[in-house]
């Protein structure tokens, strides 16, 4: 007969914290919420950390360059998605690493003997107005010229015009060298009153733009996640099917660090995957996951992984545990994955750090995931909801929202995540995601501010002003259903959602 756990399998809403004193130094200001990445030795430090706790989902829906650069400048990290071909997630990567606040690459170009009814299109398409010429009209040809609103007015010009009778060619523009800062771009802009600075190599290739606009939207990002080089940290999922030439693409696009990403990661696949990758590239960092036990973490550490994802079945688009019968409670499962990551320290002097990956519905489960034991979290639905995920932002019903669809679904294909190898890795026989939408909610850095501030305060209340801290002092109580009911406004008439109507 199977053997029964003891424990009930349980999920973040059914636990709260219980407040510990909160001294006068416990402020806001004062909360560090930096953690370790990979694994370190006692006494040592990790090689790589995160300044907030927060990654996000190794999903199509979710981690693309854009979303990677704009969590990297909050300081957290994206995992750039691994069901693409090789090239284009190499490139995503490449894009990240070579992202500089306020250099964009030019996305309008044009070849000099275009028209001007092309330049009237791609304005259309692209919504943009500076256009660059260049020998092969591409980003990153020979500088020709640049084209921009005030060369032509739309209504008056003879369509039929070429670009190159049109355009500030080449010997008229002011242009700034590769390797300019964004604060001497700057001064050449406004010293020469220009909208746009095009930034040349030493043989006139065109390498990015800086716009007059951009100058007020870039300040500071105090808490960026950047390498020695001042690039920003990006991670990259990686699956036990093609990892052989995966892993040498994305190590040389620049990838920080890999994650082996399964939907079930107790396995000999993986095992094999980490040894492999750790004797051929022996600095590269690798993940592994998921798990939701002991016996899972263990199998994993002793193969080898960097840092140990945790959770199976508790997605927003899952539906795992639905076709499966596989997985746990997440609360359940980070609690449990954490006592082991803490025996396997005290036995080895190596610390693992775990990851919470799914499950989180409101912002205070994150708080909950931390004092159970997590070192960060993963989010799907989360980072979905913003403007720098890939996915396409509709209205429905009067109501803008994105779509979020599961690696497991028919949508995304990902079926290595699913695959136990014993079939062809092209189809998995049932779907274990769905393909749905998600509210929109605007840019990832004002409601990651939020959350911030939300998870600061819940510190707080449990006097403590550091991950490692709060972790040794929280005190957590599981809640009845009957009180659960009292977690939310209760027994009133909420004028906020006009319920009177
Ligand atoms: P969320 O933050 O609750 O939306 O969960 C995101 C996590 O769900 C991801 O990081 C994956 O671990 C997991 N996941 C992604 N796609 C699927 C799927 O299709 N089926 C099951 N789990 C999935």
């Amino acid at each position: 007969m199977a053997k029964l756990l003891a424990k009930t399998s349980k999920t973040f809403g059914e636990f709260l914290l219980i407040p510990g004193l909160t001294t006068k130094a416990c402020r806001p200001e004062a909360v560090d919420l930096a953690t370790p990445l990979v694994k370190f030795r006692k006494s040592e430090s990790p090689a790589l950390k995160l300044n907030i706790p927060f990654t996000s989902a190794i999903m199509q829906a979710v981690s693309d360059h854009h979303l990677a650069i704009a969590l990297a400048q909050s300081g957290g990290l994206s995992f750039i998605y691994t069901s693409q071909s090789i090239a284009n997630q190499a490139e995503m990567v490449r894009q990240v690493k070579k992202f500089k606040a306020g250099f964009v690459e030019s996305d309008s170009n044009l070849l000099i003997d275009q028209t001007i009814a092309d330049v009237l299109a791609l304005k259309e398409k692209t919504g943009h107005t500076t256009m660059a010429v260049t020998d092969d009209g591409s980003a990153h040809g020979q500088l020709l010229g640049i084209l921009g609103s005030r060369d032509y007015r739309p209504d008056k010009i003879d369509h039929q015009l070429k670009v190159g009778e049109v355009m500030t060619p080449r010997e008229k523009l002011i242009c700034g060298d590769e390797g300019l800062s964004l604060e001497e771009a700057n001064d050449l802009i406004w010293q020469h009153k220009l909208n746009a600075l095009p930034i040349v190599d030493k043989n006139n290739k065109l390498l990015s733009l800086v716009f007059r606009k951009d100058y007020d939207a870039h300040h500071e990002y105090q808490k960026e996640l950047i390498d020695a080089n001042k690039q920003l940290l990006v991670g990259a999922g990686i699956n036990t099917h093609d990892y052989q030439e995966r892993v040498p693409a994305l190590l040389e696009a620049g990838a920080d660090v890999l994650c082996l990403d399964s939907s079930d990661g107790y396995n000999e696949w993986q095992g094999e995957a980490i040894k492999l990758i750790k004797k051929d590239y022996p600095k590269a960092k690798v993940g592994a996951g998921n798990v939701v036990d002991g016996d899972g973490f263990r199998y994993l550490a002793e193969a080898g992984a960097d840092f140990v994802k945790v959770g199976i079945g508790g997605g927003s688009i899952c539906i795992t545990r639905e076709q499966k019968g596989i997985g746990r409670g997440q609360a359940s499962a980070v609690i449990a994955v954490a006592k082991a990551r803490d025996d396997y320290f005290r036995q080895t002097g190596i610390y693992i750090p775990i990851c919470s990956d799914g499950g989180v519905v409101q912002d205070y489960h994150i708080a909950l995931a931390l004092a159970m034991g997590a070192d960060w979290v993963m989010l799907g639905r989360y980072f979905a909801r913003f403007d720098e995920s890939p996915s396409a932002k509709i209205k429905i019903n009067g109501n803008y929202v994105k779509e979020y669809w599961g690696e497991g679904s028919e949508r995304a294909r990902n079926w290595q995540r699913y695959s136990d190898h014993s079939q062809l890795a092209s189809k998995s026989a049932f779907a274990e995601g769905v393909d749905a939408y998600v509210p929109y909610a605007g840019k990832l850095e004002d409601n990651l501010n939020i959350a911030l501030a939300k998870i600061k305060s819940t510190m707080i209340s449990c006097g403590a002003t550091s991950i490692k801290e709060f972790q040794q002092r929280a005190k957590i109580t599981e809640v009845s259903p009957t009180s659960l009911r009292e977690n939310g406004a209760h027994d009133v008439i909420t004028r906020d959602n006009q319920d009177l109507n």
